[in-house]
This record gives structure tokens, C-alpha cells and sequence, in this order.
């Protein structure tokens, strides 16, 4: 899912994502309930109208962004407080004033509020937020006004421990929400620990259900969780990247700016059909590519076709049952220390 936190994507219009074959866009709760904001939401009748989006929205609950965002948030039981970026005063989102705002803004798939702690964070602190984020999860059940329009997913969280982790699962799993996301991860951990949590929930929770591993998307860290059977992922690296002219391919992203590509004639990657690839040269590219921002959107829609693409050719992979030989292919051996 690529990140267009406040309904649209950093460097594409609407119609290049769709155009990218994009089903599924993710918008962030906190940044639409203070703009447009509830009122106009209602008003309108939502997010895909406001923003003549036909395809599935995923949104976040806003916890997250808030505590990462917002260096002085508190969290209490009640919810996330937080000085309002306006004009200073306090505001509190609850798990129900979250769930009302998603009912307002009308997503496809919407989060739960859960309470994160970053990945490196231990002691007694990870187990409190993830009891909090269970205690959040009934809140946002029983707040949930559209459950047979909206799916809402419950947020793992328990940290990088395996004890913690192992009972957030069973308790969620007991509410038997429409599908699960991993949370709590990618936040600087090393990737066999963050791997050992994501098979630990993938091997729990349910087959059947879309398993959502949040914040992920480097190229290798999509490849390793689709194979311990993660289903969907968000991350805003794609078009992050892109602003600072680093455009990505299966042999590693290329730092266009470097002088080495001033005369590099070839596409930034010779099979890739989007339209940059189709149109223009890493050369081009590199004269433009953060000098204005033309290079950042050309280098933008090729990043997520690139990550479109990958996620696509693992999913046909997976339905010809070739996704081991696909893997041992696909590019990765260094990164994925394949042999
Ligand atoms: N985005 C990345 N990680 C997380 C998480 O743990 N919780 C939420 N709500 N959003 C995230
Ligand atoms: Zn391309």
C-alpha cells in the first residue's frame, strides 16, 4: 500500500497511481480529522469521494503517528494527549473518537488505536502497551458504527518479546477481527529478531485472514515476510526515497545523483514498463533528480511500480506454487544471504 498520509501521494496524482494498477491506498486518521476534518468528511461522504479514489483505502488509527510524530504525547488509559499542531491546545484521541473519525472517513480496512512503543523499548513498559492495546481493541469494537462496510484490524503489539507477543495474539484472536497487522516493528531492531516475531504471529493467527506487517517496505523485508506469510504492507520509503534521487531496482536501489550516471544512457531499469523507465534515462535523471521536482515524480512513479510489481510477481509466484524457485531468482541471493 503506498502512503498518501493526507489523501494523496507524495509525487503522483490519483490517476498515475491508478494507472500503476494500484488497489489499495493508505491515509493516516490524525492528519484527515484535523484536515478536511470530521465536518466536511460527513459533509462529502468520505474519503473515496473526497478524493475521487474508486480503488480500497486502508486508514491508520493515529496513535502512531502522533507518538512518532509529536514528541509530546502522553498516553493514558483514556488515549493518546497531544498539543494540537494549530494552535496548542490539548486534545486527546480515544479509541472510539478514532473510530468515529474512520467511520467518517469511510476506509475499506481501518485500524485499531492501539498504544506503540518503539521496537527497542524493554521492561515492564511493553507489556503494560500491549494489554492497553487489547483493552483499545473492545473499545474500538464495540465504537465501530459500520462493521459490515468497514473491516477493522486489530494491531499486535508485545514488542520483541516472543512470551508477550504469543498472549496478543491469542487474546486478538479471540475478537475475530476481519484481519490482523503486526505492529510494533521495523523501528531499528536487527532482522533476525524482527523476522523470529513475524513468523511467531504469522504461525498463530489465522490462514485464512490478511496478516499486515506495518511500517515495512524494503524490497528484501517484503520478499522474507511474504515467505513467512505476511499479506499486505505500508511504508512511505518508496516515495521518501525518491526525493533524494534514489530510485529502486532488484539489484539494489541506485543513488542517481552519483556523477556515474551523468552518462548512463539505460533506463533505470531496462524491463520495467512504467513511464519514466519507458521515457526517460538514468542520465536524464540524474541532471533532474533533486534539482527540481519533476525528477522527484519521475523517480516516484517508477519506485511504486517497482514495489507493485514486486508484490505482484510474488502473488502470481505463489499462485503457480513457484514461490521457492521464485525466491532463489528473484535477485536477492546477496541481501537475502541465499545460497
Ligand atoms: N505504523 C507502523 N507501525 C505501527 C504500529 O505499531 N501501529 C500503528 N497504528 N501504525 C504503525
Ligand atoms: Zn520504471
Amino acid at each position: 500500500m503506498p502512503v498518501g498520509t493526507q489523501g494523496s501521494l507524495k509525487g503522483l496524482t490519483p490517476k498515475q497511481l491508478e494507472d500503476l494498477g494500484c488497489q489499495i491506498m493508505l491515509n493516516n486518521t490524525y492528519h484527515l480529522g484535523l484536515k478536511p476534518g470530521q465536518e466536511l468528511l460527513d459533509c462529502v461522504g468520505g474519503s473515496h469521494k473526497f478524493q475521487n479514489w474508486k480503488h480500497n483505502l486502508l486508514t491508520d488509527s493515529g496513535g502512531f503517528q502522533m507518538v512518532s510524530l509529536l514528541k509530546l504525547a502522553k498516553i493514558t488509559e483514556d488515549g493518546v494527549e497531544f498539543a494540537s499542531p494549530h494552535d496548542g491546545s490539548l486534545m486527546l484521541l480515544t479509541p472510539e473518537h478514532s473510530m468515529s473519525l474512520q467511520n467518517s472517513i469511510g476506509a475499506d480496512i481501518m485500524m485499531q488505536l492501539d498504544d506503540v512503543v518503539s521496537s527497542l523499548t524493554t521492561g515492564p513498559r511493553v507489556e503494560e502497551a500491549m494489554w492497553r492495546s487489547i483493552r483499545w481493541l473492545d473499545r474500538c469494537i464495540k465504537a465501530h458504527k459500520r462493521p459490515d462496510e468497514q473491516n477493522l484490524f486489530a494491531i499486535i503489539q508485545g514488542g520483541l518479546d516472543e512470551r508477550l507477543r504469543k498472549i496478543c495474539v491469542e487474546e486478538m484472536v479471540k475478537r475475530d477481527t476481519p484481519g490482523y497487522a503486526i505492529g510494533g516493528l521495523s523501528g531499528g531492531e536487527e532482522k533476525d529478531v524482527f523476522w523470529r516475531i513475524v513468523t511467531l504471529c504469522t504461525s498463530l493467527l489465522p490462514a485464512k485472514k490478511p496478516i499486515y506487517s506495518m511500517g515495512v517496505g524494503y524490497a528484501e523485508d517484503l520478499v522474507v515476510c511474504v515467505a513467512l506469510g505476511v499479506d499486505m504492507f505500508d511504508c512511505v520509503f518508496p516515495t521518501r526515497t525518491a526525493r533524494f534521487g534514489n530510485a529502486l531496482t532488484m539489484q539494489g536501489p541506485l543513488s542517481l545523483k552519483q556523477a556515474k550516471y551523468a552518462s548512463d544512457f539505460l533506463p533505470i531499469e531496462p524491463d520495467c514498463t512504467c513511464h519514466t523507465c519507458q521515457n526517460f534515462t538514468r542520465s536524464y535523471l540524474h541532471t533532474i533528480a533533486t534539482k527540481d521536482t519533476v525528477g522527484c515524480h519521475l523517480i516516484s512513479i517508477h519506485n511504486v511500480a517497482f514495489q507493485l510489481r514486486l508484490m505482484r510477481n510474488m502473488r502470481k509466484a505463489i499462485e503457480d506454487d513457484n514461490f521457492p524457485a521464485w525466491i532463489k531468482n528473484c535477485g536477492f541471493q546477496e541481501a537475502l544471504k541465499l545460497s
